[in-house]
């Protein structure tokens, strides 16, 4: 999950990390008065800065300076509502404008190929670090973490000393060893400052910064359903996630349902090739519509919630149920489809093709021929049915 900078911001005080004075606001209307009290201490200084989960926000005029109350105001007017990359801004953050003599770098992240962390810090922050990284690598250090020692003292100094610090080595490297507890206590996959900036009055202040939080750590941090950001979730992909569903929605029009990640995985690249082999059609191109794992069990009230979520999706025209008997047999799967068919009811009304293999096939195959039900065709194959899936995607007469 990542965070929006306002939240990023006030994690890193609750861990001490320095940041400025700063709240956030959704209706202009709130601007002046928030910009007086925010800016109380930087001579009425502030910055109206966008909210949005995406970087460049400053470049993109997402970013102003207002040396007053009512310039805020007017910034806040102008930023609420726009559209930056794709993201509407619906929430700004008004903060405390800081007087920057120079802009760091630094970020901290798992390196999942060489199993550790990775820490990396410039002296030349604040400009996009995918260009600085391309076009002078050498202005951008960066170091391994081992992920059990974490940010000590001793590897605060050696990326202090590596990104070539002449001055406040000791206060940068206090900073990165707060982070780091940022980045541990936190269950933290990312945290990113750009800038981490020197003040004219010598302070070391995070003035922006990026977190991406584990969410597979959710469950030791009671604190964390505030940072959800409601309104960014798909409809579909929610509603699947209080079923306890591994689902993805995709942009494509034949839903996918199969059992094991490997499984589906290869279910969509064949669906989306028996797409490819058939080619557009009126315009209509047969692709997969989502990614669903209902796992190992495969139980009728999984698959009806399965189906029900991809049923509800309005870009579905057709669903390939593609599953693999193993320890929970073909017959039990067979019943589990038919029961959910039963559980649906009307609901039920695009074409499914199935496709069963594995432990007692026989016995699941003659369990949906006897069903015999009107929207239900059985495949023999994984391509057979992809393909069928994809020609009904196109043509629910085919
Ligand atoms: N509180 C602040 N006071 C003064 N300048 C700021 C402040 N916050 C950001 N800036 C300036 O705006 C630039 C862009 O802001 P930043 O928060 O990094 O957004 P983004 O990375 O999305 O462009 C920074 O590099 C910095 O120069
Ligand atoms: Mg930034």
């Amino acid at each position: 999950m990542d965070l929006f900078e306002y939240q990023a911001r006030d994690m890193f005080e609750k861990h001490g990390v320095p940041v400025l004075a700063g709240e956030v606001i959704t209706d202009p209307a709130d601007a002046a008065e928030v910009a007086e009290r925010v800016g109380a201490d930087s001579g009425g200084v502030v910055v109206v800065k966008a909210q949005v989960k995406t970087g460049g926000r400053g470049k993109a005029g997402g970013v102003k300076l207002a040396k007053s109350a009512q310039e805020a105001q007017q910034h806040a007017d102008d930023i609420l509502g726009m559209d930056i990359k794709g993201h509407t801004v619906g929430t700004v953050m008004i903060a405390q404008g800081a007087q920057i003599e120079e802009e760091y770098y630094f970020s901290l992240l798992l390196d999942r190929t060489n199993r550790a962390l990775l820490a990396m810090c410039s002296k030349e922050g604040g400009v996009e670090i995918e260009t600085l990284a391309v076009e002078r690598p050498e202005a951008l250090a960066k170091v391994a973490v081992d992920p059990l020692v974490g940010i000590d003292e001793a590897k605060a100094a050696e990326i202090v000393e590596q990104a070539g610090f002449t001055s406040d080595q000791q206060a940068i490297a206090e900073t990165l060893q707060t982070l780091w507890t940022v980045y541990h206590e936190e269950d933290a996959t990312l945290v990113e400052v750009n800038p981490l900036v020197k003040t004219q009055d010598g302070r070391i202040i995070a003035l922006d910064g990026k977190v991406t939080l584990d969410e597979n750590a959710d469950f030791r941090h009671d604190d964390r359903a505030g940072l959800v950001d409601s309104g960014a979730a798909d409809p579909l992909e929610a509603k699947a996630k209080e079923k306890g569903l591994n689902y993805v929605k995709l942009d494509g029009n034949v839903g996918i349902i199969g059992n094991g990640a490997g499984l589906v995985m290869s279910t969509l690249d064949v669906v989306a090739y028996s797409g490819q082999e058939l080619g557009e059609q009126d315009g209509v191109l047969a692709t997969p519509a989502n990614f669903l794992d209902i796992g190992g069990g495969a139980s009728a009230q999984v698959m009806a919630d399965g189906l029900e979520v991809i049923l509800g999706d309005e870009q579905v025209r057709s669903v390939f149920v593609n599953v693999f008997g193993g320890i929970t047999a073909c017959d039990a799967v067979a019943t589990g489809i038919v029961q959910a068919l039963e559980l649906l009811g009307d609901k039920e009304n695009k074409p499914l093709v199935v496709r069963l293999d594995g432990n007692n096939v026989d016995e699941g195959r003659r369990i949906l021929a006897d069903a015999a039900h009107p929207m239900v065709t059985l495949a023999d194959t994984m391509d057979g049915g992809a393909r069928k899936a994809a020609e009904l995607a196109l043509d629910p007469t085919s």
